[in-house]
């Protein structure tokens, strides 16, 4: 992945700071050796010295999700110089992500690139941190091993008009949006044009406040359990939409039906099942 989509990434999760103190919102993204991206921000506290950096979010985030080795990690701040990590988040990160290429960059499009051996030659300690009281054995076999989060990576965004579901025309099946993936995943839409139906996976970032069990105005008005009809409150926000597909240039997928609204994360793309 090239340092500037990574930055991207750390620049687009500063909106996700609680900076109110500071007002100086940071965003990190973090690369894993499996090519996961995860983010974070930097969160505060009136107590001021409970401010976490963004990127110790980020590095406690990916090691919650069960990622334990790393590659490259960016940061984006408004500022000049670009920001570096500060001393305790090196030391941190030392321990737990090893010799990571430190990306830095800002607002105004300036990058700067480092290693964090250069930032933090002679770190405290010498414990290896995966030498976890937990082995991995038993983390694989514990029962409840379902319950922990997923973090899944959108591969792509929708574009269109439409900025609430509101505003999404009833003759949506009609409508022209286009599905935008991320360049550096475009080989996979490989022969992808040869599809008339496709599905879109997305994930509706906007959808709050589901219920288990309601009346469903797409089936009758009847009460149905949100598993039991495709209500898009529900409890992973998930949702699957099969639509025309009219165009595939590069990376920019043309598609007729789609009711998302602009901004959708999408999650994958698949054909299909045909009949
Ligand atoms: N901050 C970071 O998130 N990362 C850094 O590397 C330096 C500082 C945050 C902490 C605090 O919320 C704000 O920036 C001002 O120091």
């Amino acid at each position: 992945m090239k340092a500037e989509t990574l930055l991207e990434a750390a620049r687009a999760s500063r909106s996700r700071a609680y900076a109110p103190y500071s007002g100086f919102p940071v965003g990190a993204a973090l690369l894993t050796e499996e090519g996961a991206v995860i983010t974070g921000s930097n969160i505060e506290n009136a107590s001021y010295g409970m401010a976490v950096c963004a990127e110790r979010i980020a590095l406690f985030t990916a090691i919650h999700a069960g990622y334990r080795s790393f590659k490259k990690i960016a940061l984006a701040a408004d500022c000049t110089p670009p920001p570096t990590p500060c001393g305790a988040c090196r030391q941190v990160l030392r321990e737990m992500a090893g010799d990571l290429e430190v990306i830095s960059g800002n607002l105004n499009g300036e990058m700067d690139i480092s290693t964090l051996s250069a930032l933090f030659p002679r770190p405290f300690g010498s414990l290896s941190w995966d030498k976890n009281p937990y082995s991995e054995e038993d983390q694989q076999n514990s029962e409840d091993n379902w319950r922990v989060s997923v973090s899944f990576h959108p591969v792509g965004c929708v574009a269109n008009g439409y900025e609430t579901p509101q505003a999404i025309p009833s003759n949506y099946k009609e409508l022209l949006s286009q599905v935008i993936i991320d360049p550096e995943l475009e080989e996979g839409l490989y022969r992808l044009g040869e599809e008339e139906k496709i599905n879109v996976i997305s994930y509706l970032h906007r959808a709050k406040n589901y219920t288990l069990k309601e009346k469903r105005s797409g089936r009758g008005n009847e009460v149905y359990g949100v598993f039991a009809c495709r209500a898009p409150l529900r409890p992973n926000s998930i949702a699957q939409s099969t639509v025309n597909l009219v165009e595939v240039n590069k990376n920019v997928l043309t598609v007729r039906g789609l009711d998302l609204i602009n901004g959708t994360p999408v999650l994958d793309i698949k054909t299909v099942m045909p009949r």
